[in-house]
């Protein structure tokens, strides 16, 4: 039971445009499991005041809030203290009001990602060669968890190369981390041992239905092909992907293990994420 005279606590995704987000349906369905009330809301923020917004939602006794698309570099600059996952990803996507009133930004996309290909996909992720496709916000958010993982190599393939060698170049003290334009994936053609065990898609290319320009040479038998965006129809990437004979996987499952990961820092409790993701599922389809 609540008790009435105890405000319930509030939390919120900013976001611009946020009207899509399944972020409350997500940590709703989270408080019901674990016995907990709180209120979650969407907020769209115009684009030019995100701090003045998030001001405003301090003032009125704001918990915790998350962050998506555009403003997780701006949360970042605006945090008071920031995780050591925060400070690597560059982006906050997830925000907490401690009771001194710091402002404290972490990062729990990577973390997401790493829990649903290995615990949800059950891949091994050690040993293996691993590819990201893109080289913006989402792929640098999830390029230091999937190091940690010690995989035998993580290459980032990007439209624009020079940004996926700077990308590289910023993780390199990390592990085995190299970067490119498409052509550099022309190697997979002449070696099968350079062919990757899991590809993820981290472009925007899926937004606009546009496939990268990926050899048909690119995976290893049984390889894991994971796309970061998700609905209701597998993405073009996935597509093609499986038409080249490999498993795949859509970004739900990372959308609901990041967001269990920002109530488990919040609420001190992990929410169980299977039945979550199973019933997320059908409400898209
Ligand atoms: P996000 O924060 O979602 O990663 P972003 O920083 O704009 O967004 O990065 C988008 C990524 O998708 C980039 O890697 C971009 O390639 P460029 O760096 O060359 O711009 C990639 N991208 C976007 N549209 C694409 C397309 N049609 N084909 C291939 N890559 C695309």
């Amino acid at each position: 039971m609540t008790d009435p005279a105890q405000p319930v606590d509030l939390y919120r995704v900013f976001g611009n445009p946020v009207h899509h987000s399944q972020s409350p349906w997500i940590h709703q369905a989270f408080a019901r499991e674990t016995g907990q009330t709180l209120v979650y809301e969407t907020c769209e923020a115009p684009l030019d005041d995100f701090a003045g917004v998030l001001r405003a939602f301090i003032a009125q006794g704001g918990r915790g809030a998350n962050v998506t698309v555009p403003f997780k570099e701006e949360a970042y600059a605006l945090c008071d203290v920031l995780s050591p996952r925060a400070r690597q990803a560059g982006a906050v996507n997830t925000l907490q009001l401690g009771k001194n009133g710091q402002l404290y930004g972490d990062n729990t996309d990577g973390v997401g990602l790493v829990r649903d290909l290995t615990q949800n996909h059950g891949q091994t992720l050690a040993g293996k060669r691993l590819l990201v496709l893109g080289a913006g916000g989402a792929s640098r958010g999830v390029i230091a968890p999937l190091l940690a993982e010690q995989p035998a190599q993580l290459h980032i393939a990007n439209r624009t190369a020079a940004k996926a060698e700077a990308l590289a170049a910023h993780f390199e003290s990390l592990g085995s981390v190299s970067g490119g334009g498409w052509s550099s994936l022309s190697d997979c053609d002449v070696q099968a041992a350079a062919r990757y065990d899991v590809v993820i898609n981290a472009t925007a290319a899926s937004l606009s239905g546009e496939l990268p320009p990926l050899p048909d040479t690119l995976f290893t038998p049984e390889a894991m092909a994971y796309d970061m965006m998700y609905g209701a129809m597998p993405t073009i990437f996935l597509q093609w992907a499986s038409s080249q004979g490999a498993i795949t996987a859509d970004g739900l499952g990372m959308l609901v293990e990041q967001a269990a990961e920002s109530f488990f820092l919040w609420r001190h409790q992990r929410p169980q994420t299977d039945a979550v993701i199973k019933a997320l599922r059908q409400r898209l389809n």
